[in-house]
């Protein structure tokens, strides 16, 4: 039994907030920005609407996309670290507005790596047959956890969502077997504290390490999956930071033009960085069925990770 993706959906805050607002109150310009990152706009959460009501969008159009009913969901996990409340986490209220009947709804923590731990975790599940239909959503709202007066870190960061439907069946190959792995060690070159609850990060060695560990875990992703670069449509990597994407992908020798970069009108937003760059691949005609796609992503922890994965193969579902 394999686990595939089905269906895609995606969800960003309405208020965009420009470089140029920046130049107002802190020592940076657009063209440093742009230079620097590649983030020209970000989307941020503003007035009356949730994470939880982005999350939701998101996964009604991704049920919607897939052909499935929220009641049919065996399990829900959320990568997250900025949930609506400490606790509860967002996955039981999704879940209850979802109209999801006895769904598992669970929140992870993983950073900016989160999404390919859920996906990871989901695809177990249903691979050891204990679950037949998986929500796995990326949700950040990093606009409540940024200083706004540090220019290293506030042009940086942003909110949205974004879930793929997760799907039992017999295909060939799925969302197995992906890389993962931590260190500990260099948990304070990227954090937030429990008192402040701000982002803090030394911006150049969490650079040069997401981009070694991204390239040697996609190596590895591709090695388990017993593909070559050559095999790869797609590669879509954590957008964090343009500079950081186009190195990895030089290193991993992945040509330009199969690089997929939404990190100019999208920035940051951690653990739905992933999703939200699949399913804005899919719409701009970059993602198409049967696609082989590679996926990378490192955060705070460190974690970090890759895995390989078939775009929307057919999937033939099990009894
Ligand atoms: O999501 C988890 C993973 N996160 C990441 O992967 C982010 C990793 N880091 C980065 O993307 C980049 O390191 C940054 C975008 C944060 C910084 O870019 P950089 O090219 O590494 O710049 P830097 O930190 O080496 O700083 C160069 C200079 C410094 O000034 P001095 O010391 O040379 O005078 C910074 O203070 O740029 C300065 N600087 C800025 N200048 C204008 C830092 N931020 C800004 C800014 N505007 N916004």
């Amino acid at each position: 039994m394999r686990a595939g993706v089905v269906g895609i959906g995606s969800a960003l805050p309405e208020h965009v907030v420009t470089n140029k607002e920046f130049e107002a109150y802190l020592d940076t310009t657009d063209a440093w920005i742009q230079r620097r990152t590649g983030i020209r706009e970000r989307r941020i959460l503003n007035g009356a609407v949730t994470l939880t009501d982005l999350a939701v969008e998101a996964c009604v159009a991704a049920l919607n996309d897939a052909g499935r009913e929220a009641a049919d969901v065996d399990h829900i996990i959320v990568a997250t670290f900025t949930p609506d409340r400490l606790m509860p986490g967002l996955a039981p209220r999704i879940a209850k507005l979802l109209g999801t009947e006895n769904a598992g709804a669970i929140d992870v923590n993983a950073a900016c790596a989160g999404f390919l731990y859920g996906l990871d975790q989901a695809a177990a599940l249903i691979e050891s047959g204990r679950v037949k239909l998986a929500l796995v959503v990326g949700a950040e709202a990093l606009s409540r956890v940024t200083d706004k007066h540090d220019r290293g870190t506030a042009i940086l960061f942003a909110d949205g969502a974004a879930a793929v439907v997760l799907a039992s069946g017999e295909i060939e190959h799925g969302c197995a077997p992906f890389v993962l792995a931590s260190d500990g060690e260099h948990g304070d070159l990227l954090y937030a504290g429990r008192d402040e609850r701000l982002l803090r990060m030394e911006g150049q060695e969490v650079y040069r390490h997401a981009v070694e560990r991204m390239v040697e875990a996609t190596a590895e992703a591709l090695r388990r999956a017993g593909m070559t670069v050559d095999d790869v449509d797609l590669l879509v990597v954590h957008q964090a930071n343009q500079r950081i994407i186009e190195s990895a992908a030089r290193r991993l020798g992945v040509p330009e033009e199969k690089v997929f970069l939404n990190v100019d009108t999208i920035a940051n937003t951690s653990s739905a960085s992933i999703p939200l760059a699949l399913h804005h691949a899919e719409l701009a005609g970059r993602l198409a069925p049967g696609d082989t796609v590679a996926l990378a992503a490192f955060g705070g922890g460190f974690v970090w990770g890759a895995g390989i994965i078939k775009w929307k193969e057919r999937v033939h579902a099990s009894a």
